[in-house]
């Protein structure tokens, strides 16, 4: 009697569905972004555009419902180790989406890396998550910060500049923005005379300019976004540089930020792999559902929003929403073409998007893209495919 019942049980256990998940467990996707401060639009920005994919794909990814749990990291690397600790050890999220700040990332990374935890970077560029600190289940839906220096660089030469000072805040966006600029500027004949910086999130440009007045290059490269973008293009114009003085940037300078800038950054050149009219089904559709959704033009934050959920369901697809099984949701991302509204692009050896870098120039309240500056541009990380 009692082994007809085991044998029982052993075929009933045979007969059934390998379940790995509880049946209708949600997905819980830990939002870390600033959500106050100087990124405090960048924050929103991403997160609509993560939100309007989900919507697209009827609220789920991998065949899950997802629950979002969201935290404020001020854009404070300070604080950033016990803010992302409360998504993974207190929440226990499955996925981590964050953030900005390449000082706050750090630490993301670090977190993400020792517990296992997927995280996807929807912008800040540092260099050492997708170099140093590359992991099997870190990923980047945004740009290094070397990429869109590296484009400018090239720029800037071609249009002629020999000598330009560089001003930006000194946190590593700055520094590696500036470094790629550099690098490629100097390649193309150039000569960077002087490097320029305030903390972040500092505003006090005046004695900076002032600096640069005296020192008449040819053009002045510049790595700032957010509120402190819309006060510096203001403050060039305001120190009577705009005109005179040529200003470069990345693409950062002026999206999300036209509005505030009005008149004074007209006519800037600035590269980044998005602007405004590309013209592309893809850009079309994705445009008309944000306007649908928010009553507001999408900016390359909110592509980055995008493209990270479409990642993240690209990763889950594989797994049918296991976040467990991190080698199969790698080969999944890494192997995909992802179709994005700034153009099809592909994920690099060290988990970080190759992609075209737009020139675009600022008309009215438009960053228009008026060419390809550099093609398929991958960052130069060691790479970190296991
Ligand atoms: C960063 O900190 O990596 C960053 C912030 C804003 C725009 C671009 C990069």
């Amino acid at each position: 009697m009692k082994r007809t019942i085991i044998l029982a049980a052993l075929a009933a256990a045979a007969l059934a569905p390998m379940q790995a998940l509880p049946q209708g467990a949600k997905l819980k996707v830990g939002l870390m972004l600033p959500y106050s401060g100087t990124y405090a639009a960048l924050g929103d920005a991403i997160e609509k555009g993560f939100r309007l994919y989900l919507t697209e794909q009827g609220g789920k990814v991998g065949g899950r419902e997802v629950e979002f749990v969201k935290v404020d990291d001020e854009s404070d690397p300070a604080k950033a180790t016990d803010n992302v600790n409360k998504l993974v050890k207190r929440d226990n999220v499955d996925v981590i989406v964050g953030t900005v700040h390449s000082g706050v990332v750090m630490a993301m990374a670090k977190v993400a890396k020792d517990s296992g935890t997927l995280l996807i970077v929807p912008n800040a560029g540092a260099g050492a998550v997708t170099g140093a600190m590359c992991a099997q289940n870190i990923f980047r839906s945004s740009f290094s910060n070397w990429q869109p220096g590296y484009a400018m660089g090239e720029v800037a030469a071609k249009r002629g500049a020999k000598k330009v000072v560089t001003i930006t805040w000194k946190y590593a966006a700055g520094d590696e923005s500036v470094g790629g600029f550099k690098e490629a500027f100097e390649k193309g004949g150039g000569q960077v005379v002087k490097e320029l910086s305030l903390p972040f999130p500092g505003v006090e440009f005046q004695p900076l300019l002032t600096e640069i007045a005296a020192l008449k290059p040819d053009a002045v490269y510049t790595f700032f976004a957010g509120g402190g973008a819309v006060k510096f293009v203001k403050d060039y114009a305001a120190a009577g540089l705009k005109g005179k003085i040529a200003l470069y940037g990345p693409g950062f300078l002026t999206d999300g930020t036209l509005e505030a800038q009005g008149a004074d950054a007209d006519g800037l050149y600035t590269t980044l792999h998005y602007g405004d009219g590309l013209d592309t089904p893809k850009d079309k559709s994705f445009r008309a559902g944000y306007a649908k959704a928010y009553g507001a033009q999408p900016d390359v934050y909110s592509v980055q929003g995008y493209d990270a959920a479409q990642m993240l369901a690209i990763g889950l697809a594989a797994t049918k929403g296991d976040v467990s099984k991190k080698a199969e949701i790698a080969k999944a991302i890494e192997g995909a073409k992802i179709d994005s509204p700034r153009g099809p692009f592909t994920i690099g050896a060290s988990h970080n998007p190759v992609q075209d870098m737009y020139l675009r120039q600022v008309v009215g309240k438009d960053n228009k893209v008026i060419g390809v500056a550099s093609t398929a541009l991958a960052d130069p990380g060691r790479g970190c495919r296991m």
